[in-house]
């Protein structure tokens, strides 16, 4: 069996920061409700004119020069959105043109927030089997242009951001389990209602707001504990570890109670939890492996130990990674 592991990471932020005092002028809200309710700061927005597959690119490129690959070594890229530049063609097309990466197999996948853990495995199955040697697995959002900014039950909790990872053979460490999961009965727990097939764009879906995020907060909080934890054990059951084993968990980024209540759930410390939600808010698909970035650029994970990635979004859908560093 292949060993497959990550060999380069990068991220990009875009540079307007929008903080909390900023939302407090927009919203009937407060910094002090936010930060105790969810733990967010600050979060990051695009530019006038800046997409995804911008975003995208610049965290590639970091990815790569990481990896030390040309984007002409590249044989596969997935992009993990649900804020694609346009309903078609594929973000994924837009970045193998923009980066020169024209050996490229390049699609996108639609798993919100546990976008990167499906489109890691993905890759993962594919260079395993032999299709490809590298891949290029991205998490890139714009949140901001889905975000209602009249609605503080969630205008609040969004940003924009861009992750990168290559995957290829590697000779030590490596994957050592994935695992992911779906429950269709509850796509009414988050959701975009307008925009697509069922609610085309009129006039009356843009007078009714149906083309930004709708959310049931409380119900899907609950859900988010329950599952990522059970997730978590799963992943590592399945690479035959516990626990106690692991040196660093970069769980989804959408609460800091939703995390910490599942650190409890598994008996972590917080020390081995690695959060940047204050900073940047939830990037969906953007969340978990810019966390994986910083955190390795940070010095917070070492060759040899054992990291744990872990995120769930609408859907449901809900992924896990055991990874030997
Ligand atoms: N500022 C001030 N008050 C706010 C507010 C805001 N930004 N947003 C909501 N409120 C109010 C509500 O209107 C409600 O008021 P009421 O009691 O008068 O009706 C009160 O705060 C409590 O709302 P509730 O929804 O019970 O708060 P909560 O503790 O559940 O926190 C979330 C709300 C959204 C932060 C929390 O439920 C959450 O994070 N859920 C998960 C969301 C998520 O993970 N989504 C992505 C999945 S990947």
């Amino acid at each position: 069996m292949k060993k497959i592991g990550i060999i380069g990471l990068g991220k990009f932020l875009p540079k307007k920061v929008l903080t909390n005092a900023d939302l407090e002028k927009m919203v009937d809200t407060s910094d002090e409700w936010i930060t105790t309710r969810t733990g967010i700061k600050k979060r990051r927005l695009v530019a006038k004119g800046e997409a995804t597959s911008d975003l995208a690119v610049k965290a590639a490129e970091e990815a790569l020069k990481d990896a030390k690959l040309k984007p002409l070594d590249i044989d596969l890229i997935i992009v993990a959105t649900i804020t694609p530049d346009m309903p078609f063609p594929a973000t994924a097309c837009f970045v193998q043109e923009k980066l020169g990466a024209k050996n490229a197999v390049s699609f996108d996948i639609s798993a919100a927030c546990a976008g990167f853990l499906y489109a890691l495995t993905i890759a993962q199955q594919f260079i395993a089997r032999g299709n490809y040697r590298n891949a290029l697995v991205i998490g890139a959002e714009v949140l901001s242009s889905v975000t209602d900014w009249q609605d503080r039950n969630t205008c609040v909790l969004f940003g924009d951001g861009a992750g990168a990872a290559v995957l290829s053979e590697v000779k030590s460490g490596g994957i050592l389990s994935t695992y992911l999961g779906t429950d269709g009965s509850k796509t009414g727990l988050l959701f975009i209602p307008g925009g697509g097939s069922r609610n085309p764009v009129s006039r009356e879906s843009m007078s009714h707001r149906m083309h930004y995020i709708k959310m049931q907060g409380n119900e899907l909080f609950k859900l988010a504990v329950t599952i990522m934890a059970s997730a978590a054990q799963t992943a590592l059951k399945a690479a035959n570890l516990e626990c106690k084993d692991i040196d660093l968990v970069i769980p989804h980024q959408a609460n800091m109670r939703i995390i910490m209540a599942m650190a409890k759930k598994l008996g972590l410390p917080k020390e081995k939890i690695y959060l940047n939600i204050d900073r940047y808010g939830n990037m969906s698909s953007a969340s978990t492996v810019t966390a994986l970035c910083e955190a390795v650029k940070e010095g917070r994970i070492q060759k040899g130990d054992i990291v744990l990635l872990d995120a769930f979004g609408a859907g449901l859908v809900w992924g896990a990674c055991v990874i030997k560093w």
